[in-house]
């Protein structure tokens, strides 16, 4: 098994990373639990797949489970359905040393954490993410949150899990799509600072989607490890260290938008294309060789990712693009940071991007 530690000041965890961990997730959370008795939040997917086998665990160390389980789907993440959870743990009586359990994707964890954020001003959680992108990259570091009407993850509050738990057998009852989607945040933490992990990818990103379990461990265990050095450096992204993982995040959101946050394009999608054209602009600048953005656009597309703006079919052009980078959460005094590349592995935040280079740039992607 890989423990990874996430050292973040007053409130340290590990990641446990092994194939076959929600069969005894159980085991795993006793030393966590102080009742015999423990709230679960998942969906309606994780739980058809997975509840007989995570209930049984904790029968197996002396624990009941009460289940919540939430419809699947990005919907899940509303002022609505978080209420329904706050309301449901406090019936369950948590208590604020109490752990709760979020069994799930991004957004039964994101729901879950942001829900515990505010149970008696506070409650413990632990996060077991059943999708790589959850794996990889949602269920670590505290960031939780709802979408509303105003965009997506624009309320929330950084609470850190107590514990993270991590089988990539999960994956293998989740359609290779989504599989695919959460692969781009793999590939992200090589490009942002890590060389030879990009390197890895591009050797062993087709067997890991094809189901290569050992493939699978070693991704997410470098991912969580990259991923646990620049949280525990910079927990509320207040250092500009915290913000690497934005790579491709920008162009990708403006996508997401164009094509209404839907099945279109899955937000994986979006980064995974979205790090093509950070790493083309930055080639465009200048800063890194074409070569090189060549090559991040041959693994993407390689391993079946959308690697250009044609394949999306769009009806618009690159100025209303950029406009939805306006609309970003990470626009700070009236500039946006973007994440550009000088080379495969050396990822660095611009603060004097001009958005009108951005939308001629896009423009000439439209139609490439
Ligand atoms: N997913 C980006 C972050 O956790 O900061």
């Amino acid at each position: 098994m890989a423990v990874i530690p996430v050292a973040i000041a007053g409130a340290p965890y590990d990641v446990r990373i092994e194939t076959g961990l929600l069969e005894r997730a159980g085991e795993h959370c006793r030393p966590f639990l102080r009742k015999d008795r423990v709230a679960i939040v998942t969906d309606e997917n994780v739980a058809a797949s997975w509840r007989q086998k995570v209930e049984a665990s904790f029968s197996a160390v002396g624990v009941a489970s009460d289940w919540l389980i939430l419809p699947a789907g990005e919907g899940t993440k509303s002022w609505e359905q978080l209420a329904r959870v706050v309301d449901w743990l406090l019936a369950q009586e948590v208590e604020r040393k109490d752990n709760i359990i979020a069994l799930g994707g991004g957004v039964i964890g994101d729901l879950t954490g942001f829900a515990a954020s505010m149970v008696k001003r506070g409650c413990g959680f632990i996060q077991i993410p059943t999708t790589l992108l959850a794996q990889v990259d949602s269920s670590v570091g505290g960031k939780t949150a709802i979408n509303t009407a105003a965009g997506k993850n624009l309320v929330g509050a950084f609470h850190q899990p107590a514990l993270v738990l991590a089988d990539p057998l999960a994956l293998d009852t989740l359609p290779l799509r989504d599989t695919r989607a959460g692969y781009a945040e793999v590939i992200k933490y090589g490009l942002i600072d890590d060389a030879p992990f990009f390197e890895w990818c591009e050797a062993n990103g087709a067997k890991l989607l094809a189901g290569d379990s050992s493939a699978r461990e070693t991704a997410i265990a470098k991912s969580v490890a990259a991923k646990a050095r620049i949280v525990a450096a910079d927990e509320k992204e207040t250092a500009g260290i915290r913000a690497l993982l934005n790579l491709g995040h920008t162009f990708g959101h403006a996508l997401e938008a164009e094509t209404g946050f839907s099945d279109r394009l899955l937000h994986g999608e979006g980064v995974g294309l979205g790090m093509v054209l950070a790493a083309r602009f930055s080639a465009r600048q200048g800063l890194m060789s074409g070569q090189d953005a060549a090559r991040i656009g041959a693994h993407i597309g390689g391993i079946g990712l959308p690697a250009s703006i044609k394949a999306l079919g769009l009806d618009c052009n690159g100025r209303r693009l950029a406009g939805h980078m306006l609309h970003d959460k990470k626009m700070d005094a009236g500039t946006l940071p973007f994440l550009l590349m000088r080379g495969i592995g050396e990822t660095f935040l611009a603060k004097d991007v001009d958005l009108n280079e951005v939308a001629a740039f896009l423009d000439d992607e439209m139609t490439r």
